[in-house]
């Protein structure tokens, strides 16, 4: 069977470049793999309350999780830090107490952003939290794209030589970081 990758994509918005970015490295990975993305646009704000039951919206994300063989997050970032929508998803997946969805599943953070920082203060707290959720994240390369116009189409395809270089030797990495972690 194929090896599923739960991907978190940290903007909601239609034309979201990181979207982009996700179908990109998407289309770049081997065979054998299969991108699920996670819809966390209408997961209700996390409420400790709800641990004692977790509604099914929540309960849906945590077999989501389960069912993953790795994570992928591909984030936006927001005044310097992670979309509260990405950082829900994770609360939500990380509780009730002892019952963290995301233990031991190994992960890699990448981003886009139209700023030339391209992510790598928003990505550098998601990595903090996946690190206290004990999600084994690849340490490099980091993944800091400067989004131009062009870079990427819908379809995934990468409008530069150098961009879609450096991405496949992403996959490459994260590939055998995902391998490891399995066996
Ligand atoms: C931004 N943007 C932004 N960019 C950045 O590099 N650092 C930042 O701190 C912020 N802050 C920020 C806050 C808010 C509320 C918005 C809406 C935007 C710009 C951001 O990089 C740009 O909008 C991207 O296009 C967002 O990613 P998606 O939605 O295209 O994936």
């Amino acid at each position: 069977s194929k090896t599923k990758v739960a991907v978190f994509v940290g903007s909601l918005r239609k034309d979201s470049i990181n979207k982009k970015l996700a179908k990109a490295v998407e289309k770049l990975m081997p065979a054998g793999y299969e991108f699920e993305y996670v819809d966390i646009g209408e997961l209700p704000l996390y409420n400790q309350d709800y641990d004692a039951d977790y509604p099914a919206p929540y309960r849906r994300l945590k077999q989501q999780i389960e069912g993953a063989d790795a994570l992928l997050f591909v984030t936006p970032e927001y005044n310097r830090s992670v979309p509260g929508v990405l950082k829900n998803a994770i609360d939500i997946g990380s509780r009730p107490w002892g019952k963290n969805s995301f233990a031991g599943k190994p992960a890699a953070v990448i981003g886009a952003s139209i700023g030339t920082i391209g992510t790598a203060i928003a990505q550098q707290h998601v990595r903090g939290s996946l690190a206290f959720v004990d999600a084994p994240t690849l340490a490099q390369p980091e993944v800091f794209i400067h989004f131009k116009e062009g870079l990427f189409d819908d379809e995934g395809n990468i409008g530069s030589d150098e961009t879609r270089k450096f991405l496949q030797a992403f996959v490459g990495k994260y590939v055998d970081w995902v391998a490891k972690h399995r066996s």
